[in-house]
């Protein structure tokens, strides 16, 4: 498939279904994320798969850092979180691990890594793999970065739901980019 092809084709697929992306698949995604643009060619990337019964694990790990950060959390609350990664086949946390103090900022970094989970879902698209970028309230508990092995000042960029898409897909809506483009301004 071509890149504008892929690039105007590609939705989010909020249902997935068995299979997960195979060993060759999951290697081709993440090949495509890694030649993201980096400034400073930092890779700031880390990716930690999660698929099958590691989900269950997942899921409670999410829990624990939530409830952590915000003890008022109900149960329906908690069984949502808990039961969300089994929403996929597999969930590619993405992280971004930040130098701090770098003359390459902080939000080039995450940008990095956003750039890196673009190219990813491109490719998933590409090859016939359903994806759907998801962030939410784990992605900020400063107790799940641990929880992952990272720390606080790193940054969870998103968890990318894997899988086969279900159904038909989704037609993308064509955006006018014309409302966003802007004049620069005189003084
Ligand atoms: C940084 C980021 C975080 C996102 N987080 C969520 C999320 O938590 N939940 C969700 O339903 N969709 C999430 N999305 C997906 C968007 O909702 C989706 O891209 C948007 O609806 C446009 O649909 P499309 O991807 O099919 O074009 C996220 C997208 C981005 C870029």
């Amino acid at each position: 498939m071509d890149i504008l092809t892929a690039i105007n084709e590609r939705v989010s697929c909020p249902r997935l279904q068995e299979p997960p992306p195979d060993a060759a698949q999951l290697e081709q995604l993440l090949k495509a994320a890694v030649r993201a643009p980096d400034h400073g060619l930092l890779r700031p990337w880390r990716f930690i798969t999660v698929a099958g019964e590691d989900r269950q694990r997942f899921g409670q790990m999410v829990v624990d850092a939530c409830i952590a950060g915000q003890p008022d959390l109900n149960e329906a609350q908690c069984e949502k979180l808990r039961l969300a990664p089994l929403r996929a086949p597999m969930v590619l946390v993405v992280v971004a691990e930040i130098q701090v103090e770098h003359k390459v900022s902080e939000i080039d970094q995450i940008m990095a890594c956003a750039a890196a989970v673009q190219n990813l879902l491109l490719t998933a698209h590409a090859i016939g793999v359903g994806a759907m970028w998801r962030t939410g309230a784990p992605a900020l508990s400063n107790e799940l970065k641990v929880a992952l092995g990272f720390s606080p000042k790193d940054e969870i960029v998103g968890f990318i739901y894997l899988g086969t898409p279900c159904g038909s897909p989704r037609v993308p809506s064509m955006d006018d980019p014309a409302p966003y483009v802007r004049q620069l301004p005189h003084v």
